[in-house]
């Protein structure tokens, strides 16, 4: 009779057990079978009534139910646990395949790119980087440099002037003078800078360009120093196999002056777009020192001569990424910016 009370309850508290879906149901199912006031306890009870003899079989009847319960109850309570914590990280799920969103990085401005690499270059030839005042003096800008009031190389650059004496600097060769008056010996500088002039803007002009002006004064310096130079700043920023050709030219600040032609390092020589069919494209201006430019300096052209030359940073940087139109380097456009 006992033993059929039993195995019902037990039977009953596995089916309630198996049926449950939370962990709070198995709590309610612990306290209303194995708790104080639970069937089990109930059974106890109704010891009473059994034989002394048969009491510790009934007894081992009631635990092994207990224990048998207790045991579907732990195993239930782990796989509640388990589906608990699965669907937890499902809803956590972090899709490692679902494309990042693109972090949009800055780019290096064409012009920027070309200065660092002429400043490269030129510094890995023991060259200093320099700057000066944009708003100048006429003396810097023109009157040291050998061109006097009513020359007419003043004509030739456009300037915009402040005052009478004022200007924008419409060229980096201000610079050397700066330098000169500093007054120490040898003096082997490049300055890059912002120069203006009043020009219309087009696709090869535009009112403020940049200019990296060079500058070497030493004893002994010679023409031959200024080719080899130029020969291998050339050969560094076009590629191994530049060659330079010199053309004989004016530059008031400079004698003997010359136009330094690059063989056209997009068709090598043969004639293309680039170089309008003749092989070599023009890159910079240069020359020896002007005496006169030293003395006015207080530097003795017979103890020391140098050389100059100035080259125009857009030219070099249109030239390098072959763009064909200065006005995109001031628009900045991003779908142009972005493609260096
Ligand atoms: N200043 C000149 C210009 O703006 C460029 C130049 C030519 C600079 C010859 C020099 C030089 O130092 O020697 O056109």
């Amino acid at each position: 009779m006992m033993k059929e009370d039993l195995e019902k309850i037990q039977a009953e508290a596995l089916e309630k057990i198996q049926n449950s879906d939370a962990l709070e149901k198995l709590n309610e199912i612990r306290v209303a079978y194995l708790g104080k006031k639970g069937e089990l306890k109930q059974v106890l009870k109704g010891m009473k009534d059994v034989a002394p003899e048969d009491r510790p079989k009934v007894g081992e009847m009631v635990n092994k139910a207990r224990e048998i319960i207790e045991s579907k109850l732990e195993e239930t309570k782990k796989k509640l646990e388990e589906a608990a914590r699965e669907k937890k990280l499902a809803a956590e799920v972090i899709d490692v395949t679902l494309p990042a969103k693109r972090i949009k990085l800055g780019h290096r401005h064409p012009n920027t790119i070309a200065l660092e690499e002429v400043e490269r270059i030129f510094i890995g030839m023991g060259y200093e980087v320099v700057s000066g005042p944009e708003v100048e003096y006429d003396y810097y800008n023109f009157e040291a440099l050998n061109i006097p009031a009513n020359h007419p190389a003043k004509d030739e650059q456009d300037t915009f002037y402040i005052t009478n004496d004022i200007l924008l600097r419409t060229q980096t060769s201000s610079v050397q003078v700066h330098e000169m008056e500093k007054g120490r010996l040898p003096i082997k500088m490049i300055s890059p800078g912002r120069v203006f002039r009043s020009d219309e803007v087009d696709a090869t002009h535009s009112p403020s360009f940049h200019q990296i002006e060079g500058l070497v004064i030493d004893k002994n310096i010679t023409f031959s120093d200024l080719k080899g130079t130029l020969a291998q700043f050339a050969k560094e920023l076009f590629g191994e196999d530049t060659k330079v050709k010199f053309r004989p030219h004016h530059f008031p600040f400079t004698e003997p002056s010359a136009e330094v032609d690059v063989s056209c390092f997009k068709c090598h020589g043969k004639g293309c777009r680039m170089c309008k069919g003749s092989g070599w494209i023009e890159i910079l201006g240069c020359g020896m020192v002007h005496p006169h430019v030293l003395e006015m300096r207080g530097i003795d052209p017979n103890e020391y001569t140098g050389f100059a030359f100035g080259v125009g940073l857009e030219r070099i940087a249109l030239l390098k990424y072959e763009i064909d139109d200065m006005r995109l380097m001031y628009e900045n456009d991003v779908r142009f910016l972005k493609q260096f």
